[in-house]
């Protein structure tokens, strides 16, 4: 009997040390495979590179794990966080989103003033390609994309491109002589038609198209005429040259209307009011907009359209940008 009470006292002891040494082991194991797990995290990697908490924390929330892997391969700059968090940030433009901040003090005042640097704008711009100069580095454009495709001074649309859907416009919704033609591809024609009508009910506005498809040859004549009259920087700043211009996409129209046809005045007008906002319903976009030089190369042109469908047009209208910011951040991304 005092044999079996000593056997059943001394077995639970046993057991407990065991379990207490289990629990300790248990314990040290699990916090060392925690600590090794955190350094394994990008957390603990970007905070040993130099980054601040903040910055890890902007860091992981707007990269994926394959582009915070690429980070990782990058020394401590400091420009990183703020451009990720960009709206139009696109990560494989970082690098040259980076080599357009200058990190000399002297330079940085320089460039860019006390205010510091537009990082919007410098996204814009090189999603856009317009850090370089215009007409170099310049892709083919995608003609498969149809209705969407990019014409611009870094997409070119080559000589040999000739829409086989051109229709003219009627006189009556045009300008001009009787004997000349206005042609344009038939699903912007029947835009343009729909658009007219509802111009016209609407407002009493009379829609007048000036100028829709331009062949290669009627663009070179074109852009010509204006670097005679001054200069190659003048006529770069007001045509496209050859092969460049969206008029050869049969997709865009110049438009004035009865009550004003000329361009200095068009953008007081009532037609214009009337275009700028509703254009886009019947999918025509305004593609150089005032004070957008810089991105879409040319000056404001508040009388050219481009016909991109009503579903596009709607949603480069409402994100307010131009098209080819729209396009290099939503199309070719
Ligand atoms: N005026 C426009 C930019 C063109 O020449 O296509
Ligand atoms: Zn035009």
């Amino acid at each position: 009997m005092t044999k079996k009470v000593y056997k059943l006292k001394k077995w639970p002891k046993i057991v407990l040390v065991v379990l207490i040494i289990l629990g300790v082991l248990l314990h040290f194991g699990m916090k060392k495979y925690r600590e090794y797990q955190y350094t394994q995290s990008y957390e603990y990697k970007l905070l040993e590179i130099g980054y601040s908490n903040d910055q890890t924390k902007i860091l992981e929330e707007h990269l994926k794990p394959e582009e915070l892997d690429k980070i990782l391969t990058y020394q401590y700059n400091e420009f990183i966080s703020e451009f990720v968090t960009r709206k139009y940030f696109i990560f494989n433009n970082l690098d040259k989103y980076l080599s357009q901040v200058i990190t000399k003090e002297e330079d940085f005042f320089k460039y860019h003033g006390t205010e510091g640097y537009d990082y919007d704008a410098i996204v814009a711009s090189v999603n856009v390609g317009t850090v370089d100069e215009f007409y170099t580095n310049s892709k083919k454009t995608n003609r498969d994309e149809g209705y969407s495709m990019m014409v611009n001074k870094y997409h070119e649309l080559g000589s040999d491109f000739e829409p086989d859907d051109l229709v003219d416009i009627p006189w009556k919704y045009r300008l001009g002589l009787e004997k000349e033609t206005v042609k344009i591809r038939k699903v912007a024609y029947d835009a343009y038609m729909e658009m007219w009508e509802a111009a016209n009910s609407e407002e009493g506005i009379y829609l007048l198209a000036l100028s829709g498809y331009r062949s290669y040859s009627d663009q070179a004549r074109v852009y010509k005429q204006y670097e005679d009259f001054k200069e190659t920087k003048y006529a770069d700043s007001i045509a496209a040259r050859p092969g460049y211009s969206e008029h050869q996409t049969g997709l865009s129209l110049d438009i004035y209307s009865k009550e004003c046809q000329t361009q200095s005045g068009f953008k007081d007008s009532k037609t214009y009011a009337w275009l700028i906002k509703n254009a886009h319903k019947y999918g025509f976009i305004l593609r150089y907009p005032e004070g957008q030089q810089k991105l879409t190369g040319y000056n404001y042109e508040s009388w050219h359209y481009r016909y991109v469908g009503v579903e596009l047009a709607t949603k480069v209208y409402e994100e307010g940008i131009t098209y080819d910011e729209y396009y290099a951040y939503y199309l070719e991304k």
